[in-house]
């Protein structure tokens, strides 16, 4: 958090990691609005802009390289578009994988605490895959453990190894390790608690404590964490229930708070109640310098056509200014904008419906800043 006055004249750097496929065309647009937005205010928003992912891979051959890493560091926030594509799929475990630049700078930044809004635009009801009367009250935040779980466990590929029988039949073997410190699950319940206390006051723990260890360390801590917040009401919910729960009664929900995996699934799930995964933003936050990026992927099948959903993108600008700069007029200014766009019945294709007016890329930003 910044430190400084609200109306002290200021720069901010921000680190730009546009990725692949359509991330350097939502990065132009967020780029445009973040200009626009400075010229209205105190502000002035510089822009650094680094490689990650599969692009990075093409230029030096790895996902991360140490400069982004450095670019990334010396920022006061960085904002990350979208990474990988068919081009750098593989399955061969030396090969490097775009994905590796996004888990690694998580990992780097030590952003243990992914935020990820669920919220229902008014205007964009019909775009959910949901009838419009289960949609009602939709609110909700996920909190997603970000540098812990499978994702960072132990993990191997081994060849001839005889199966767990004993029958000496070789093949390959792989495991992935679902591993949790107390002081991972205590940090993430806490980002997780006090959220909940300027909201609805309630969250709700996803686990799997009825199979697994970690899941049981889960929610011993997060009970613990629990006692001091009296005012926030704690709910267990094993991840398969939760799963469903979120199509059965999405309004339910108010915190979500769960280890990666099941936060990176559940994400997903709970999109689609907003219509789309174009609209989905994320904050990933540490103790140091945070990232922001939109909740979707790459989408190398669209590249290029200017027909992206930049929404997402810049809803993510909007977690920016609120939690890295503490502009909340600035980003209120912002979510306004989009709501009203989209009230003037505009949309990009993928969340278009029934007598709205389809714009590419390009022109949704310039709807948002004609509105800001
Ligand atoms: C996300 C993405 C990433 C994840 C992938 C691209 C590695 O799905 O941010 O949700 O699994 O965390
Ligand atoms: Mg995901």
């Amino acid at each position: 958090m910044s430190a400084l006055a609200p109306l002290e004249p200021r720069t901010l750097r921000i680190c730009l990691l546009p990725g692949d496929g359509i991330g350097p065309e939502i990065t132009a647009e967020a780029v445009k609005v973040l200009a626009a937005l400075g010229e209205r205010s105190h502000v002035t928003f510089t822009f650094d802009e680094a490689l990650l992912g599969g692009a990075a891979i093409d230029a030096t051959g790895s996902a991360l390289p140490v400069e982004t890493l450095d670019a990334a560091e010396k920022a006061d926030a960085v904002l990350l578009a979208a990474i990988g594509g068919p081009k750098w799929d593989t399955t061969e475990p030396d090969k490097p994988r775009p994905e590796q630049g996004l888990l690694g700078i998580r990992k780097a930044l030590g952003l243990y605490a992914n935020l990820r809004p669920v919220r229902i635009f008014a205007p964009l009801l019909d775009a959910s895959s949901l009838k419009p009367e289960y949609l009602t009250g939709v609110d909700m935040l996920i909190v997603r453990e970000l540098t812990g779980g499978l994702y960072f466990g132990a993990r191997a590929r081994e060849r001839d190894v005889p199966d767990a029988a004993g029958e000496g039949r070789p093949g390959m073997r792989a495991y992935d390790t679902m591993d949790y410190r107390e002081y991972e699950i205590e940090r993430i319940a806490r980002v997780a608690f006090d959220a909940a206390l300027t909201r609805r006051k309630r969250v709700h723990s996803v686990d799997k404590a009825n199979v697994l260890e970690t899941s049981r360390l889960w929610r011993e801590v997060v009970h613990r964490v629990a006692a001091d917040y009296p005012d926030v009401e704690l709910i267990d919910q094993l991840v398969d229930n939760s799963a469903m729960q979120l199509i059965r009664e999405p309004a339910q929900f108010d915190v979500m708070v769960t280890e990666n995996m099941f936060g990176d699934i559940l994400s997903d799930e709970a999109s689609m109640l907003t219509g789309s995964l174009g609209m989905l933003a994320s904050a990933s936050l540490g103790d140091g310098t945070a990232l922001y990026e939109p909740s979707h992927g790459s989408a190398p099948d669209i590249a290029g056509r200017g027909i992206a959903n930049p929404l997402a993108m810049l809803l993510s600008v909007e977690l920016m200014l609120r939690h890295s700069f503490g502009l909340d007029g600035a980003a209120d200014k912002l979510g306004a904008a989009i709501e009203r766009v989209l009230l003037d019945g505009y949309r990009t294709r993928d969340i278009a419906g029934d007598g709205s007016i389809v714009v590419g890329t390009v022109e949704m930003g310039d709807l948002v800043i004609e509105r800001l």
